[in-house]
């Protein structure tokens, strides 16, 4: 019978310095009001002189491995999730496996913007199912302060620096806890949110731009969609969801998501107030908040949905156990 995998540790970490709107306010044209109402955010972390990916990535696996109980020998894949890597080569995992003392093991960078973390879970549920590794870390980790134009208030306002992690172990198809993942990308989009930084580009790191009111319309269609799907192919319906916990950028995105899957708000995991959208970090994040929360009981049934620059996109169904 072919392994399958489930979640055994989570955790998180924040920079020490938690900035909130008005404080932003006073460098940047815009009001708490503003921020507050278009988008659910009052704070935001930055991350302090001599953090960076690799180093917030590892503290969030830190707390991760704890929460599971798991030791860094223990681990035997790291897969990262992250927009912001400290160098262009090589991968930020690789800095994070030295940090943690992980023995040598298969370690890569995955890139797919705010949708990383799915797409990061999705790769290493299906390398523990092939039996390639047994027990994988699974990271995002980002620094979005190095990348915003303080110019441009509606982006500079929307983003923050933080990680999240979990722990993923093989375990018998019987105690499944990933139950299904869905990814999808479509190019086409690629003008529409994107930093203009990079070696073919401008050089240097550049700065986020975006379509915001897209990257709006687009995100609550693909997002629920994706949802959908895993739902049924689960042979599930939205009214078999313990808890949504969608990629965090925008509180009303989250809203009409969760309105469109006919959900209460009750059942939808929102953190993003604290600490604004971190991208690839804001799923992991919000499942250690609500495992710290005691929100989780032993078999509910939690979907994941994110989208993020490319546009790509995807879901994860998971049985907590
Ligand atoms: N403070 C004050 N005023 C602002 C600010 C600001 N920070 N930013 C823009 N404005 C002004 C605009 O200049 C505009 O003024 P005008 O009417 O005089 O021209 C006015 O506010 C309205 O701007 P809109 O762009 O129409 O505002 P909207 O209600 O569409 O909200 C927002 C903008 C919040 C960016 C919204 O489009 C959005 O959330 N989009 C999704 C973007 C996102 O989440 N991106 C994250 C990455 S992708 C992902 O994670 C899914």
């Amino acid at each position: 019978m072919m392994p399958s995998s489930h979640i055994v540790g989570v955790g998180s970490y924040f920079p020490e310095r938690s900035v909130s709107n008005n404080e932003l306010a006073k460098t940047v044209d815009t009001t708490d009001e503003w921020i507050l109402k278009r988008t659910g955010i009052s704070h935001r972390y930055f991350a302090g002189e001599g953090e960076n990916t690799a180093s917030m990535a590892s503290e969030s696996a830190k707390a991760a491995m704890e929460h599971g109980n798991v030791r860094a020998k223990d681990i035997d894949l790291i897969i990262l999730a992250t927009t912001t890597p400290d160098n262009i080569f090589p991968a930020t995992a690789a800095a994070v496996q030295h940090r943690l003392g992980v023995p040598p093991c298969a370690f890569f960078d995955v890139q797919a913007v705010c949708s990383g973390f799915i797409y990061a879970l999705a790769m290493a549920d299906n390398m523990l199912k092939l039996g390639q590794a047994k027990r994988a870390l699974v990271i995002g980790s980002e620094i979005y302060s190095k990348i915003l134009d303080w110019e441009d208030r509606s982006t500079c306002v929307l983003f923050g620096d933080g990680a999240g992690a979990i722990v993923l172990e093989s375990v018998p198809e019987s105690e499944a806890g990933v139950l299904s993942t869905h990814l999808y990308g479509d190019g086409a989009y690629y003008n529409s949110l994107y930093v203009d930084g990079g070696v073919t580009n401008k050089g240097g790191s550049g700065y986020v731009c975006m379509d915001g009111a897209e990257v709006f319309r687009v995100a609550v269609n693909k997002m629920s969609e994706a949802m959908q799907v895993a739902l049924s192919h689960n042979n599930y319906a939205s009214s078999d969801l313990d808890w949504f916990v969608p990629h965090q950028a925008n509180i009303r995105i989250m809203s009409k998501i969760a309105e469109s899957l006919n959900l209460p708000p009750e059942r939808v995991v929102s953190t993003i107030s604290q600490h604004a959208n971190i991208s690839a970090a804001t799923i992991p994040v919000a499942l250690d908040y609500a495992v710290k929360s005691g929100y989780f009981k032993s078999g509910d049934l939690i979907g994941l949905s994110a989208l993020g620059g490319g546009f790509a996109w995807g879901s994860a169904l998971v049985r907590w156990s």
